[in-house]
């Protein structure tokens, strides 16, 4: 059963995929008004969203997901009829630092929107799912780790988290999945892999590995880099989300993955050789590489089966990793 969402509260617009999502949609969808909910931390910027801030079909507004006051004031001031869910803590070494953040807004600030959704869709709407739609956004992380001849993930594939970010993630998409089976809530997930992209947070892999190589820095890689994971150009996976708020089955959960699979190194490796075509300089960028001490419990490998969105929806991802690397790189030469 398809579903045309038309006004949005998009939570965490701020940071890396939800800035994308909120460019894709405008860009996609005319008949659409957006709500960007985003507290602005650390990992919020609003230089993300240059440009789509001029249209005037959007809005920002800084808070926090847990103030549920506020979220079911933006339900029933803006009309909203469709929630889409990026707000998290999500860096893996915080959360190993601090994981008190994680807890409180991946776990309690999911708790809070859902609830809020559910208290006012169902005065407005009665829950009704011709009307209304949350669509949680989560990681194939709560999956824990695969060896190398492991199946890839897939939904079933039982939940095993093993750092406090996959497990508050792993804790949020269980919530989503009884707001759906114990009120009725019309809830849809989606579990990905790695994104790349622009408008990411400097302090994760593809941008550090680009900052720290034009710095003509040291390039960090943990361990002996030969932990795997899959890569998902960005705006491939807000072009799976757009398709499963439309037309994914209720209740149901979807995995998104890139069709990338590589090891660090060898992702790094290709970074640096495509920076030796597009900014040269004397002497290879893969010189800089050196490996520093591995994350404690760090998951060896990610490998995503996203058959069943192929199959259901007809999604697949577009982008090269070749292709979406070069992009990335474009993007933080600009920055
Ligand atoms: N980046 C990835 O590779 C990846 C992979 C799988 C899943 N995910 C999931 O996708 C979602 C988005 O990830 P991202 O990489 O864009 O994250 P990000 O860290 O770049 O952005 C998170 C945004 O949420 C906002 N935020 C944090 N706490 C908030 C709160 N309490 N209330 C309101 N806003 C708050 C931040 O200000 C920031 O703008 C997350 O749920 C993450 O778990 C990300």
């Amino acid at each position: 059963m398809s579903f045309t969402p038309q006004n949005i509260l998009v939570t965490g617009g701020a940071g890396f995929i939800g800035s994308c999502f909120l460019r894709h949609m405008l860009q996609h969808h005319q008949a659409i008004q957006v709500i960007n909910l985003d507290l602005l931390t650390y990992a919020g910027n609003l230089e993300n969203l240059q440009g789509v801030d001029q249209d005037e079909r959007y809005h920002f507004v800084q808070g926090d997901i847990n103030n549920q006051a506020l979220v079911e004031g933006l339900l029933e001031q803006h009309h909203i009829d469709t929630v889409v869910h990026f707000a998290a803590e999500s860096h893996v070494d915080r959360s190993i630092s601090g994981p008190d953040a994680f807890v409180k807004t991946n776990v309690l600030g999911t708790f809070h929107l859902l609830e809020a959704a559910r208290q006012v869709w169902k005065k407005r709407y009665n829950l009704d799912s011709k009307k209304c739609r949350f669509h949680h956004i989560s990681t194939d992380e709560v999956f824990g780790t695969l060896s190398k001849t492991d199946p890839a993930f897939c939904e079933t594939t039982p939940y095993a988290p093993n750092s406090p970010y996959s497990a508050s993630k792993a804790g949020s998409d269980h919530l989503a999945r009884a707001y759906f089976h114990t009120y009725g809530l019309p809830v849809t997930m989606s579990n990905c892999s790695n994104n790349y992209g622009p408008y990411q947070h400097p302090e994760k892999l593809i941008p550090t590995v680009i900052r720290t190589a034009l710095a003509g820095k040291s390039i960090p890689v943990y361990g002996d880099g030969s932990n795997i994971r899959d890569w998902l150009y960005v705006f491939d996976h807000c072009d799976a989300i757009d398709q499963i708020v439309h037309h994914g089955r209720l209740g149901e959960s979807y995995n998104v993955g890139g069709d990338c699979e590589t090891n660090n190194l060898q992702l790094v490796k290709h970074i640096c050789t495509l920076l030796d075509e597009m900014v040269p300089k004397s002497g290879s960028y893969a010189k800089q590489i050196s490996f520093v001490t591995d994350r404690p419990g760090h998951d060896w490998r990610y490998a995503i089966n996203h058959d069943k969105l192929t199959r259901e929806l007809g999604w697949s991802p577009e982008q090269t990793l070749e292709k979406g690397l070069r992009e990335t790189i474009r993007f933080y030469q600009g920055v």
